[in-house]
Order: structure tokens, then sequence, then C-alpha cells
């Protein structure tokens, strides 16, 4: 049975820059750790020589004059992403230099499967409608607990370096988000990632 719609995962940056001022040159020190965040784009959308059809990824930005922000990659329509996270950075810096945000109204496309939305978590929940939300936290009951069709269509929604803060902890909590964890240990973001991906991956193999 083709039980998996679609794999989102939600990654909340609370420092990350919502703007293109940032230098690629020292893409880590200058963007509020928009790194991180870039490095779990790659986690979640692309493997081996190839890119993961049914993921989409929306990155929350929450630092900078411009926030907040929100940046989806689409991996069904998404070209040119490629591993390096010079690629990466140059992509966030064209989508994020994107225009006037009286402009923006839902999520704009500004390169092939990237699009930019004005807005935080509820963008992303206004956008996701039907899937089933998890919230990845250290100590919660093990994602190996969840059987196969409760991860149809799931939204995974993970915090960055600086873990969670107490308005996205409230909003998730009101949309009855289930608490899932990945093992004993407190990981890097793109680790979690790779590590929910391989757990649906090993129930049902990705379309080619
Ligand atoms: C580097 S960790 C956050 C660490 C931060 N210093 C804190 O205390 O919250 C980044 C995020 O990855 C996820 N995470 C890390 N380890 C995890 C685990 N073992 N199980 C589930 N989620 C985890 C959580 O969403 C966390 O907010």
């Amino acid at each position: 049975m083709y039980w998996r719609r679609v794999r989102s995962f939600v990654i909340i940056g609370q420092s990350a820059v919502a703007s293109d001022d940032f230098l690629l040159h020292d893409f880590a020190g200058t963007s509020g750790r928009l790194d991180v965040l870039a490095r779990c784009v790659r986690a979640a959308l692309l493997f081996s020589h190839g890119v993961r059809r049914d993921a989409c990824v929306y990155l929350v930005l929450l630092g900078g004059p411009r926030a907040p922000r929100v940046v989806r990659f689409q991996g069904a329509v998404a070209k040119f992403v490629r591993p390096d996270e010079r690629n990466l950075s140059v992509q966030l810096k064209k989508v994020l230099a994107y225009g006037d945000d009286a402009e923006i109204t839902g999520f704009v496309e500004v390169r092939a499967g990237i699009s930019v939305a004005k807005g935080s978590i509820d963008a992303v929940l206004a956008d996701l409608a039907g899937a089933t939300p998890f919230v990845l936290e250290e100590g919660a009951p093990d994602v190996r607990e969840v059987p196969a069709a409760e991860l149809a269509n799931a939204a995974f929604f993970m915090g960055d370096h600086h873990g969670w803060d107490a308005a996205c902890r409230k909003r998730l909590a009101e949309i009855g988000a289930r608490p899932i964890g990945v093992g004993p240990v407190s990981l890097h973001t793109e680790d979690v990632v790779t590590l929910v991906s391989n757990e649906l991956d090993r129930r049902e193999p990705p379309p080619a």
C-alpha cells in the first residue's frame, strides 16, 4: 500500500535572518546561523544524486528587520538545489532579496520550487492544511513506536541550535502536535532530519 503522500520538515530559526543581508563568504558568521537551516534543506531534500520529490521544507526565519518570513523548498518542483552550502546560501540570498513585503501574498515562488511568504509558524500551518503535526523533542517517545500509517502526510517541527522558544511551543501544543524523539542524545537539527527521513524510508522507500 502506498501510504505516504508527502513529508514536510519545518525548522524554526530563532535568529536566522529573513533578509539577504549576509555575506556568502561568511555565511555562518553573518546570517544569524541561517547555515544551520540550509544544512537541514540538504538533509531533507537531497539524497545521493537525487532530489526527494515527496519532501517539502519550511524555514521559519525570525531574525533581522524583515522577520518573520518563511522560505519553502518543494522537492516536487525544485531545480538547481545542490548539496553544497555555497549553492544553498546563494539560493537563499536570491530568494530573500525578493521585493517589497507588501507585494507578498501567501507563498510567492521566486526560484524554481523555492518560495517566500510573510509570517511565521501560522503561515506554515495554513500551507500544510491536513498534515499531521509532530514536534521533535529530546526525551519524547521514540519515532520508532509510531505506526507507519500515522506518519502518512506528516509535518515534523524542529528547533534550531537554540532549541524551542515558549511561543512556538505554545502554538504547537495548541494544534495538538505530538512530541516524538529520535534517541537519547541531543543532536544537531540536520541530523534529526536525516534520522526522521531514514525512519520514513525504512517504512516505505521514496518513489522513484
Ligand atoms: C541542537 S537541538 C537544540 C538544543 C538546544 N540547546 C536545546 O536545549 O533545546 C536542535 C533541535 O533538534 C531537535 N532534536 C535534537 N535532538 C533530538 C532528539 N534526540 N530527539 C528529538 N529531537 C531532537 C529538537 O527539535 C531541537 O530543538
